[in-house]
């Protein structure tokens, strides 16, 4: 049985409350009001609603800690080196559309370090935790990446750039090369949670550019401490700052890296 520390019951809490929200929304989501924010990136009043519901669930348990959310941007907090990375609906997409797949992700930064993430689906009731030094969990259950070690039998995710969004012909070329390699290539939409698969064995890799950091704090974590890797494109550790990840278990990293970047 996982012994959840207090800081991870705070963002458990923060997510399960938010997704009571998400869940009875999703049930109406063709009575949804939508607001364009962008080409093809659409923003629900769900995921504001949401959004509003966890960063105050998370102040008052830690009033000292800034943020940095989707819709929010950055709230200076007085502890400077700690902060929130919130992403209260990652797979927004799917659940414009009905398509029952989308988490809520939650990142806690220490001095520019990813320390815990919890990333809960709330349609399976799937909780993925982890936090620095103490292992990664689905719900109760310890979470290890998988032992696949040829490309030859890996399934790896990834996220396509759509309308609007750069990056469509080095994709093409990252796709052309990994899929010459592997079993098979998933694209569910929701760039946490194929973070969180990976740490779970389900998927033996993952790559996508173009990233926030909102999407990918939780899930370096919990990979990392289901004894997966997590780096840049090219092997290197800008994943926050430039956007761009690759993650794997610890077999296949190297060679996926190579892959991608040849
Ligand atoms: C998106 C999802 C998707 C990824 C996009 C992200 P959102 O986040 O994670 O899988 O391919 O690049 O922006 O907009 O649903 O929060
Ligand atoms: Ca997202
Ligand atoms: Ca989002």
């Amino acid at each position: 049985m996982a012994l959840r520390s207090a800081l991870i019951n705070v963002m458990a809490a923060a997510s399960h409350k938010a997704a009571r929200g998400l869940l009875r929304d999703f049930g109406e989501v063709e009575q949804l009001q939508v607001s364009k924010k962008g080409p093809a990136d659409f923003v629900t009043a769900a995921d504001i609603r949401a959004e509003r519901i966890m960063l105050d669930e998370l102040a008052r348990a830690r009033p000292n800690y800034g943020s940095l959310s989707e819709e929010g941007g950055i709230t200076e907090g007085r502890e400077s080196t700690r902060r929130w990375l919130v992403d209260p609906l990652d797979g927004t997409t799917n659940y414009l559309h009905g398509v029952p797949h989308f988490c809520i992700s939650i990142g806690l930064e220490e001095d520019g370090q990813i320390v815990a993430g919890t990333i809960y689906d709330p349609l399976r009731n799937e909780m993925f935790w982890a936090e620095k030094g103490t292992g990664a969990y689905l719900n109760d259950r310890r979470l290890r990446v998988s032992a696949r070690g040829e490309l030859q039998d890996a399934i790896v995710a990834t996220g396509v750039p759509h309308h609007g969004r750069p990056g469509h012909e080095p994709f093409l070329e990252q796709l052309s090369a990994v899929m010459k390699e592997v079993s098979g290539i998933r694209r569910l939409g929701s760039a946490a949670l194929d973070l969180a698969y990976v740490a779970a064995g389900r998927y033996e890799g993952y790559w996508e550019a173009g990233l926030s950091p909102w999407d990918l704090a939780a899930g370096i974590i919990i990979v990392r401490e289901a004894g997966g890797f997590v780096s840049d494109l090219s092997g290197g550790d800008t994943m926050l700052r430039s956007g761009d990840v690759i993650a794997a278990n610890d077999s296949l990293h190297r060679q996926f890296v190579s892959v991608i970047g040849a």
